[in-house]
């Protein structure tokens, strides 16, 4: 490994059912092809080891469903992986048994996200989701009881059906955990579900009604000691964390336009001047790398004013904002001041001499609306 590339995704796509309002790429049943899956990554690894760099710093296993992969076969990935001072594991929680908390910390995971969604069992139903709010709360417990001192807990709003007084619940329910980081998505109507033929019209009216109540979410947490540093993405303060920068520092490398290497079904890579996505078609990623060659995957050219262009639009998310100077590259000075003056962005002199381009708390709330107004 001499290469400079930091961060390392492996995608685990295994389900037990699909979830009508998700797209990622997932694979339903096909269980005994777990052996082969990992036997491909590994030889996926084989191929990419040296972009990555000695001192690679995060690792994340996103999925699909990466708890649902057989014990022996994860704990065998989990131990051939490059050591990461953050590794992560996304969990559903029915799949987080006491033996399967233990494995995972032994073979040197440090974080587990665990996908709640919600706590309200109706809400629950109507995204189709296995796990009751007590599984939620169980499978919390035994990470605790492994020992995690980082557990995150994704949640989500604009859920068809849901109350203010759900949400309020939801994000009690939530906080009497303590986890170290949550992450409150908005639901999306992803084309070609079958929740977005299902429950599309309701979805638009859902977000209208709901306007306004991701503030709750984000006073909520803030008052509970939480900060808000990106846009759906909250975790302790460190004055709350004995000092602790309980960032998600594998997303955050994303966030700040690093580069980063994927492995697996439809993983992506961003690679200096390129990107990446692997086939999503799990027999013709498993029989190229069985004869030793690389996967199906399309190829994308990234130029510097694309990547600068992602770098805007991401670090704007970020309570840290991004560099005057790197912002110049892709906006000019007009463009700029007519945020400033909306009132959705400030200029922020820093200690260092430095300007930061940062958005006000209402620019966060409009996200993406900000940048389409800087790039327009
Ligand atoms: C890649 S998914 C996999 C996590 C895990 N399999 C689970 O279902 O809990 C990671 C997270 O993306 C979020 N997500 C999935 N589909 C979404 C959608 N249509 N809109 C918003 N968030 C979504 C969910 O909160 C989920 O926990
Ligand atoms: S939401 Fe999670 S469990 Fe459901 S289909 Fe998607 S990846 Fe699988």
């Amino acid at each position: 490994m001499n290469g400079s590339v930091r961060h390392l995704y492996v995608h685990l796509p295994f389900c037990a059912h699909r979830c009508g309002y998700c797209d990622f790429v997932t694979v339903v049943g096909r269980e005994g092809w777990h052996g082969r899956y990992v036997d491909a990554l590994l030889a996926e690894l084989e191929l990419e080891r040296d972009r990555l760099s000695d001192r690679v710093e995060t690792v994340f296993l996103g999925g699909g469903t990466p708890t649902l992969t057989d014990g022996d076969e994860l704990r065998r990935l989990l131990e051939a992986l490059p050591a990461a001072s953050e590794v992560t594991v996304e969990a559903n929680p029915e799949t987080v048994t006491q033996t399967l908390a233990r494995m995972l910390r032994e073979a040197g995971v440090t974080r587990v996200s665990l996908g709640a969604q919600s706590f309200q069992p109706e809400l629950l139903r109507v995204l189709e989701r296995r796990a009751s709010p007590d599984a939620v709360r169980k499978a919390f417990y035994h990470l605790r009881d492994a020992n995690f001192d980082n557990i995150s807990l994704d949640l989500l709003h604009g859920i068809p059906g849901q109350s203010a007084a759900a949400l309020r619940a939801d994000i009690d329910e939530a906080l009497a955990l303590a986890p170290e980081h949550v992450s409150y998505y908005e639901l999306e109507a992803k084309s070609g579900t079958t929740f977005t033929h299902a429950h599309g019209a309701e979805l638009v009216r859902q977000a209208e009604a709901m306007e306004g109540y991701f503030d709750l979410v984000v006073e909520r947490l803030t008052a509970a000691g939480y900060r808000w540093y990106e846009t759906a993405n909250f975790c302790l303060a460190a004055d709350h964390a004995g000092g602790r920068d309980l960032r998600a520092q594998h997303n955050l490398a994303y966030w700040l336009g690093r580069d980063y290497l994927g492995l697996g079904l439809g993983a992506v890579s961003t690679l200096g001047d390129e990107r990446r996505r692997n086939t999503p078609r799990l027999k013709a990623y498993v029989t190229a790398l069985a004869s030793g060659e690389a996967p199906p995957r399309e190829v994308e050219p990234l130029d510097e004013p694309t990547r600068d262009q992602e770098r805007l639009m991401l670090g704007l998310r970020l309570d840290t904002g991004l560099p005057l100077a790197e912002a110049e590259r892709s906006v000019d000075a007009t463009a700029l001041g007519r945020v400033e003056q909306l009132g959705l962005a400030t200029f922020r002199s820093e200690t260092d001499g430095q300007t930061t381009l940062v958005l006000t708390p209402r620019g966060r709330r409009l996200g993406g609306a900000v940048t389409v107004e800087l790039l327009t």
